[in-house]
């Protein structure tokens, strides 16, 4: 019934949960076609760092469900705190009213972020977030008489989230050419990989990128610069050395905000609370989502400094913007509580000391002539594959659809391991463990990898 397009007339609710996902449930970012012969893979629990199938299988948690769960799985205090706080108060808007719980969740993350960023707007996800900032810069200029200010510059392969304003921001062609055209403001420039720049290159070649953008577009209708510390998509890539300082720079000479996407990269996933301070420099706004409640519920957040909030502080100014769920009760009481976790536990600390070895157990993997580059930092790393290491080729798109859809990401399951196989740049498997990780499930990863890894430029190498 499923292929032939038509809709039963009955939905038989008591069949198998496989058979009814197949039937009803349509997933985020998958192609559907695939499942017609391979299981929905059903993931029924959660325990620290681990998880568990409908057939009782367990996996090492090595992406923090999709960069989420910063404390680990199933911490019953959380599930604790949910619970009273839905006895107490289940929900009211934070639109003309307050609660308890965002204004004390809003004094906690104004104390945590970095100089004046003191004004908290909760959303319910990251591209809520992004799009909240996008917006915000717009109104900001246009409330202080600079309303041609709109363009927004983002960075290549970079992933801001799927809304069509938050899209404008997204670099990943495939992810924006289906639902042209877009918000329109959004432009990009190259991102911080420097795995194949030639070795006289200038390290802020890509910073000064920025300012050609500016230039180009005409800093009178520029407002933003959005980047996240570490970017995600293509691969856990740092910034050079000096990078976030000259685009702070940058940002400040042509009167543009710069807005840190910190949506994977705050709340300890690179040892710090904000992924701004583990490379020393002051955002204009930060937007974050997922670990802020190491996602037992969903909720996101924009942070804004001073000065961005200010033309909306006085008279009847106001930023004509929300969302009915920004700020929910449950969500704010999960968050602090995660807060406090994280400090009790001090999983910063915890990262800072551990990822080193944590990235060692990743050079390792050096040896496997498949392993290319290994880049990111804390809890966030890649191995970038290639074809031929000596030359740095990468794989054409033939092959990687073999290694990554084909083989790696159904085998690297099928061993216990959850990570992302990813070719939205060069194809990449990605590492972003739950912050509790520590030797033994560095090694547990180190193991699967190997085994994998090795097996696929053996298989690869006979495809030719
Ligand atoms: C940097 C960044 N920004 C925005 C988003 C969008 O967040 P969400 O999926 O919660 O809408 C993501 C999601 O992964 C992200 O990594």
């Amino acid at each position: 019934m499923a292929s032939s397009g038509l809709k039963p007339a009955v939905i038989d609710e008591s069949a198998g949960l496989q058979e009814l996902a197949k039937q009803h449930l349509w997933l985020h970012f998958s192609r559907m076609g695939a499942y017609e012969d391979a299981e929905i893979p059903i993931i029924v629990r959660g325990e620290g760092p681990y998880l568990w199938d409908d057939h009782g299988n367990r996996y090492l948690d090595g992406l923090s469900a999709l960069f989420c769960s910063n404390v680990g799985h199933g911490r019953e205090e959380l599930a604790d705190v949910a619970a009273a706080q839905l006895r107490e108060l289940e929900f009211v808007t934070t639109w003309n009213y307050a609660h308890p719980r965002a204004i004390e969740l809003a004094a906690r993350i104004a104390n945590l972020a970095p100089g004046e960023l003191n004004r908290v707007f909760f959303t319910s996800g990251g591209s809520e977030a992004v799009e909240s900032a996008i917006k915000l810069a717009r109104n900001y200029f246009r409330a202080t008489g600079k309303g041609q200010k709109h363009k927004l510059v983002a960075r290549e392969i970079a992933y801001h989230g799927t809304t069509l304003g938050a899209l404008a921001a997204t670099g990943v062609p495939a992810l924006r050419q289906p639902f042209e055209p877009l918000a329109p403001g959004g432009s990009h420039v190259p991102n911080t990989r420097s795995y194949r720049w030639p070795a006289d290159r200038d390290p802020l070649w890509a910073a000064e990128k920025i300012a050609e953008r500016i230039e180009f577009e005409g800093p009178d209708t520029v407002a933003a610069v959005i980047l996240e510390p570490v970017q995600n998509a293509g691969g856990c890539i740092p910034p050079q050395q000096g990078y976030f300082q000259r685009v702070r720079e940058i940002c400040d000479a042509y009167d543009v905000l710069l807005i840190s996407d910190e949506v994977i990269c705050s709340w300890g996933r690179l040892g710090h609370w904000f992924g701004c301070e583990r490379y020393d420099y002051q955002p204009d706004i930060i937007t974050t989502a997922k670990g802020l409640t190491s996602a037992y519920v969903p909720m996101g957040a924009m942070i804004a400094s001073e000065r961005v909030y200010e033309p909306f502080s006085e008279g009847s100014a106001m930023f004509a913007h929300g969302f009915t769920f920004g700020g929910h009760p449950v969500a704010a009481a999960v968050a602090l509580a995660n807060i406090e976790i994280i400090e009790r536990e001090d999983l910063n600390g915890h990262v800072l000391r551990t990822q080193g070895e944590f990235r060692q157990t990743l050079e390792d993997l050096r040896e496997i002539p498949i392993v290319g580059d290994i880049r990111g930092a804390g809890f966030f790393l890649a191995i970038e594959l290639v074809k031929d290491r000596d030359s740095k080729q990468s794989f054409d798109d033939d092959e990687a659809e073999w290694l990554l859809r084909d083989f790696l990401s159904g085998e690297l399951y099928r061993q216990g391991l959850i990570c992302r196989t990813d070719d939205r740049g060069d194809p990449v498997i990605q590492l972003a463990p739950p912050l509790i990780c520590g030797s033994e499930h560095f090694e547990e990863i180190g193991a699967v990898l190997e085994k994998v890894l090795t097996e696929a430029w053996a298989r690869m190498d006979k495809r030719g």
